[in-house]
């Protein structure tokens, strides 16, 4: 077939054809199966978006750094992340292709910057699953807890998060769990995500029926005992909660019709997340002092104080099987990532390698579980949230900026659905975006440059020179043994 992607250069500019993405997933031997809908997707983005971040991280960003304020928070977060989500809404009906961002931006703007997102949204994924564990631990061990069973302190802990601590034990079981349910297949694991995600939704309106009737409008007083300080620093920290969304789009090869059912899942689920968030807040800051918050569980802990000790251990049940879909989504939008630069030769082979019969990349899966799990075993969730964050608001800004250069460089792609006002929106979303990232701690931003200089060295000694597009024969070598 006739290529357009200037495949066999040795430029580092070296870009993708869109045909080539189209052959990809048209590649029998690496090509997944395509079984989800547009339901499928919106469950799939709350699934991702909802969990740790609302049920663990909003105590510590309203007692520390926000107070009650913390609702302005969530709004410029939530409005920051609607900018990104236009922008990744386009791309995704564009490009229908796995590997999120990744893909498209090895066409938009060539092989480096898509190894510089490839690698960048590795830290993002690698590093939030660990994180997102250890929330899911904190609530599995409180309602242990609740009913007489004790985990030691010394194996539901790390040594960095808690006096006494050396191992998350809890955390660790949950990575390798969900690791083995993910090797059988997209649809079995998107089944158990749906239900588990309605039962989340139905839970978060739980809380907010039960708790709004004891608001007291005095524990909103004051609004901003941090001042607007403390609500940019609490915006940066709770960008954690949005995150997900994003992932909708790592899902595009397995989607039945992804033109349309793209921009649907991925505005929907940040749409009702977003509402969802600034509901809970409100009502988490007016039912009981921010000043009392700082606990690993808040959202139960609000209902405990209150008295109301069965809606407690309820939220609580939620929240676990809430999170654990955000663990199921980001386990899985990893190891698509993988896959998708691996097939691309700028990863090894056997990363993209798919179970005969399940069709699942089985390498990817075991050692995304296994990486998780030595993470989560060690960390505390507060290092590892805002090393997330940074990476993920990058991405946010390379993916706006890359909107905008392929308007100007390819105006004739067939875009199912179009960002509005371009270039204005994206550029907001840039704006938006760098403004947070530069309300994180300095010591975030090291290892933030540590993880970007490691990736540039993978690439120059490995990534560059195994590339498939720099070989004429873009995919010849995997496919001649198909037929
Ligand atoms: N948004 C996801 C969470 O809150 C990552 O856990």
């Amino acid at each position: 077939m006739a290529r357009k992607g200037n495949a066999g250069s040795s430029n580092i500019l070296r870009k993708k054809s869109l045909d080539m993405i189209i052959d990809d997933t048209q590649d029998k031997k690496h090509a997944l199966k395509k079984s989800l809908s547009w339901f499928d997707l919106i469950l799939f983005g709350i699934g991702a978006i909802i969990g740790t971040g609302i049920f663990v991280l909003t105590g510590v960003a309203a007692a520390k750094y926000a107070g009650p304020g913390l609702i302005l928070s969530f709004v410029l977060s939530g409005i920051a992340c609607s900018f990104a989500a236009l922008s990744y809404a386009e791309f995704a009906s564009t490009f229908p292709a796995a590997g999120s961002t990744y893909s498209y931006s090895y066409v938009a703007l060539g092989e480096i910057f898509a190894w510089i997102i490839g690698w960048d949204l590795i830290l993002e994924y690698a590093f939030a699953i660990p994180a997102i564990a250890l929330g899911w631990s904190g609530y599995f061990t409180s309602l242990l807890h609740s009913f007489g069973i004790n985990i030691p302190v010394w194996a539901a802990n790390s040594a960095s998060s808690a006096p006494g601590g050396i191992i998350n034990l809890p955390a660790i079981g949950i990575v390798l769990l969900l690791g083995i349910i993910l090797l059988f297949g997209t649809k079995e694991s998107s089944i158990l995500n749906n239900i588990a995600v309605i039962f989340k939704v139905m839970v978060i309106l739980f809380f907010i029926a039960v708790a709004v009737w004891h608001v007291h409008p005095s524990n909103w007083k004051p609004f901003l005992p941090f001042g607007w300080k403390g609500v940019f620093s609490g915006a940066a920290i709770i960008f954690f909660a949005y995150i997900g969304f994003d992932s909708v789009s790592t899902a595009a090869e397995e989607t039945k019709n992804p033109e349309r059912d793209m921009p649907i899942g991925i505005l929907g689920s940040l749409g009702i997340s977003t509402i969802l968030y600034i509901a809970v807040v409100a009502i988490l800051t007016g039912v009981v002092s921010y000043t009392k918050l700082n606990t690993p569980e808040p959202v139960a802990f609000a209902l405990t104080s209150l008295g109301i000790n069965w809606a407690s251990g309820l939220v609580s049940f939620g929240a676990i099987a809430g999170i654990t879909t955000v663990l199921l989504v980001m386990m899985y939008g990893q190891t698509r990532i993988f896959f998708a630069m691996s097939r691309d030769g700028l990863l090894p082979p056997f990363l993209s390698k798919l179970h005969d019969k399940h069709k699942t990349p089985v390498a990817s899966t075991i050692i995304v579980a296994l990486f998780a799990a030595v993470v989560a075993g060690f960390f505390s969730i507060d290092e590892l949230a805002k090393l997330v964050n940074i990476g993920t608001m990058f991405a946010f800004v390379l993916v706006s900026i890359a909107v905008i250069v392929l308007r100007y460089t390819k105006p004739e792609l067939p875009r199912k659905f179009r960002c509005p006002f371009v270039p204005l929106v994206p550029i907001l979303s840039i704006a938006s975006t760098v403004f947070l990232m530069a309300s994180l701690p300095l010591e975030t931003w090291l290892r933030f440059i540590i993880w970007f200089v490691l990736g540039i060295v993978v690439y120059v000694f490995y990534g560059y020179r195994h590339s498939k597009l720099a070989q004429n024969d873009y995919k010849g070598v995997e496919t001649e043994t198909l037929y």
